[in-house]
């Protein structure tokens, strides 16, 4: 008989994938859906996975729905990937996100040892753990220092985790993620909020891309390729934690330059602070402002993983270079938008007016 994996979270970017990969994998899948939203099953229809997973009905705040759907599902594997995950959001909804992030997981693993210790859990834990980094990279022993209620929420999670699997014996694991993106990251993420600005930039539909920190840096990967990872920490013999991550930082101004200049703009900025800009060389044109709104009472300035670990015992690693992950999102979102990505990037190589 085949496998059974619940993923909650399965309607957002990672649970989307990591359905299509354990599909693959021939795997029985069943997602928790909240119903909140009026379309939120649209990932899953993009990557045709839609009609094979079985949707139950649930919330992390609700622990009765949750057993329940693990009554109903009866699953080897439960990947608790749902979260109120949007940092910004965390300061305007602190006490939501704790909820959800942090005592939604410990309800996940509530619902596990009350309906079947056996399970074993993952925990969707985040680089935002480490917050104010006082390393140069970071690893599974790096100190925590968040630095916002969504990670102050994530380490309660991640804590939490640990605990039940050192005292209920769980095969219980976390793994701490640093950013993962894709075209179907969801729009408030700078990332994707940069291409799918800048198509509607191209499009004549939007006019500037509106900005805070430029100088904030990520270790950005493919979300395609963690999915991957979240399994292989569940196949282990003994659970435990897993730092997943390209170790290549890049700032969010160089993913500006890297998106726009596949287009053929030569992004030239000029100013400093609020005032900064960033202009098309070529032409003069004003593309990219600061708005403080999109400042953080306390930023994370860098995060830069060492995945030395599940190199070494999942022989994991990151296949998806920073310009290939850039190229695929503006392709993709060019796509979306109703325009052609060949003509526009061809033409930006050589010069042509697309
Ligand atoms: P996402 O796209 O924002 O998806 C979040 C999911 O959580 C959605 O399916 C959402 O369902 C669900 N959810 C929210 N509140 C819920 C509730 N009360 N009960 C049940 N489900 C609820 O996030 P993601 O990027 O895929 O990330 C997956 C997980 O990894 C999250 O826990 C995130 O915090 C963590 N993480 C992400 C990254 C990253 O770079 N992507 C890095 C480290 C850790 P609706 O569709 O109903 O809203
Ligand atoms: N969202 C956003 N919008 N971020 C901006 C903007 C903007 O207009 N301008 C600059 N930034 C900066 C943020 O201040 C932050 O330093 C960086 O861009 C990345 O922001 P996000 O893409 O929102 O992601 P995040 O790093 O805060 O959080 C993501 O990664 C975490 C893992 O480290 C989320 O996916 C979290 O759920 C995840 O845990």
């Amino acid at each position: 008989m085949s496998k059974c994996a619940l993923i909650t979270g399965v309607t957002g970017q990672d649970g989307a994938y990591l359905a299509h990969f354990l599909l693959g994998r021939g795997y029985r899948v069943c997602g928790l859906r909240t119903r909140r939203g009026s379309d939120t099953l649209w990932r899953l229809r993009y990557l045709d996975v839609l009609q094979r997973v079985t949707m139950l009905d649930g919330d992390l705040l609700d622990l009765s729905s949750l057993v329940r759907a693990l009554r109903r599902a009866e699953p080897e594997e439960v990947y608790n990937l749902a979260a109120q995950s949007y940092v910004a959001t965390s300061w305007d909804q602190p006490l939501l996100t704790a909820q959800v992030t942090g005592l939604g997981a410990l309800n996940v693993l509530e619902a596990v040892r009350l309906t079947n210790p056996a399970i074993r859990f993952y925990q969707a834990s985040s680089s935002e753990m480490f917050g104010k980094v006082g390393t140069a990279e970071q690893n599974e022993t790096t100190l925590f220092h968040p630095r916002s209620p969504y990670a102050v929420s994530k380490l309660f999670a991640h804590w939490i985790t640990v605990n039940y699997r050192e005292s209920f014996d769980l095969h219980a694991s976390s793994g701490i993620l640093f950013n993962h993106e894709s075209p179907r990251r969801g729009e408030n993420f700078v990332t994707r909020k940069i291409t799918l600005t800048l198509a509607g930039i191209l499009q004549g539909t939007q006019d500037k891309l509106y900005l805070g920190n430029l100088d904030a840096q990520r270790d950005w990967g493919y979300a395609r390729d963690y999915v991957e990872g979240m399994w292989r920490m569940l196949q282990q013999d003994e659970p435990e934690d897993f730092v997943l991550a390209t170790g290549e930082q890049h700032s969010v101004r160089e993913f500006v330059e890297e998106a726009f200049g596949l287009c053929g703009f030569d992004i030239e900025w000029q100013g400093s602070g609020v005032d900064e800009k960033g202009l098309d060389r070529a032409t003069g044109r004003v593309l990219v402002e600061i708005d403080p709104a999109y400042f953080r009472p306390a930023e994370v300035e860098t995060l830069v993983g060492n995945a030395a670990r599940a190199r070494k015992k999942l022989g994991w690693s990151p296949k998806t270079p920073f310009k290939d992950l850039v190229r695929m999102m503006v392709e993709a979102d060019l796509k979306l938008t109703g325009l052609s990505p060949a003509a526009i990037l061809t033409a930006a190589r050589t010069g042509a007016k697309a």
